[in-house]
């Protein structure tokens, strides 16, 4: 049994029963929350989950309704000040100036912070390289790509050398390239013993960069892992079975059983859990072929964020005695 009732001085964030509604409608039910000092944690939630929400009441830009939070072990409403002056934060929406150039924005928000003409400058010059945006430096933001943006975003929420660091959302919207840049800005911050927490839709993002995943669903916490245990429970790749006829659909679904994760008969696809990896395919195959059930198309895929969900959400079949999607929704 761990511990659950003191603060650990080796977190740097500690969230305990955390809620909040707006007007009647409560949005967090109670989440809790650790983040170890010098780790990366991701918040892993889709639309609507109370990703933003957490974060703003972590930054102090929102009050909670209960429970307790604690970051840089303040208390995020009777030491607000305190829990400011530790934190960066990069939201979701970039809060940059456009009409200031990216210098200029550096230099404003460093004197915001009351650092020395001399410390502003040093300052904004060190970020601006870090980050790659030296040749943009005398332009107006508003000129700048939607990765340069994010850049800067990122490299405000540093001026102040914060040692934890909350990102919302840090590469939604961002091309490829630009999010591998990103990606090895937020790995370089952590090396350099930042405390990150991030949240994102993506499992792919959660998994590169997280050391810790926290998945949240509706303001609840669903689950809690490393990426590899996570994974792990979810099942290492998917396979798509595409039904060449609808009228075979339902005697698919019965030939291939409990094994089944998730059944889409308007596309007529199938998709299971290769737990056991090319033994789950060919096994599968073998029962549809005894069926007389005639295939379209196959392919082996790995698990996307949705599949995490319907796993954890209960809608799949996990081998264990409960129930596939397609039996609950079939009435025999
Ligand atoms: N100021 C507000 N007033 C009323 N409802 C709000 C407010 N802010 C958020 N909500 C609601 O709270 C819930 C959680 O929103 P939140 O923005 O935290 O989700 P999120 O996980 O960040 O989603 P997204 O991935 O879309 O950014 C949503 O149902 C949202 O509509
Ligand atoms: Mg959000």
């Amino acid at each position: 049994m761990e511990v659950k009732h003191s603060y650990a001085a080796e977190n740097a964030i500690e969230v305990k029963g955390l809620q909040k509604s707006f007007k009647d409608v409560e949005v967090l039910h109670g989440i809790d929350i650790a983040v170890r000092r010098g780790s990366i944690l991701a918040l892993l939630g889709p639309n609507g989950a109370g990703k933003t929400t957490t974060v703003r009441i972590l930054s102090t830009l929102l009050p909670p309704d209960g429970g307790e939070a604690r970051v840089n072990g303040y208390d995020v409403v009777r030491e607000a000040c305190d829990v400011r002056a530790s934190i960066g934060l990069t939201g979701q929406f970039a809060a940059v100036d456009p009409y200031l150039t990216g210098e200029e924005n550096l230099l404003m928000l460093g004197r915001l912070y009351r650092l020395s003409h001399a410390d502003a400058r040093g300052r904004t010059q060190e970020l601006l390289e870090r980050f790659d945006l030296v040749e943009a430096a005398h332009r107006p933001v508003k000129t700048y790509s939607g990765g340069m943006k994010r850049r800067l975003d990122l490299a405000m929420s540093l001026i102040a050398a914060p040692p934890i660091i909350f990102l919302d959302e840090p590469t939604t919207g961002l091309d490829p390239r630009s999010r591998l840049a990103m990606w090895a800005l937020i790995k370089d911050l952590a090396n350099s013993g930042a405390t990150i927490l991030l949240t994102t839709q993506y499992m792919d993002e959660a998994d590169y960069l997280a050391d810790w995943i926290v998945v949240i669903d509706e303001g609840r916490v669903i689950a809690e892992g490393d990426a590899n245990s996570l994974k792990a429970r979810v099942g290492s790749e998917h396979i798509d079975l595409v039904i060449a006829r609808n009228s075979s659909f339902m005697l698919a679904q019965q030939a291939i059983g409990i094994r089944q994760l998730q059944a889409n008969s308007e596309q007529r696809v199938l998709t299971i859990v290769a737990s056991d990896g090319p033994a789950t395919l060919k096994n599968a195959l073998v029962r549809l072929e005894e069926a007389q059930v005639e295939i379209e198309s196959v392919s082996m895929r790995r698990p996307t964020l949705d599949d995490v969900f319907l796993f954890l959400t209960g809608n799949g079949a996990r081998g264990n005695g409960s129930h596939a999607h397609g039996e609950e929704t079939s009435h025999e």
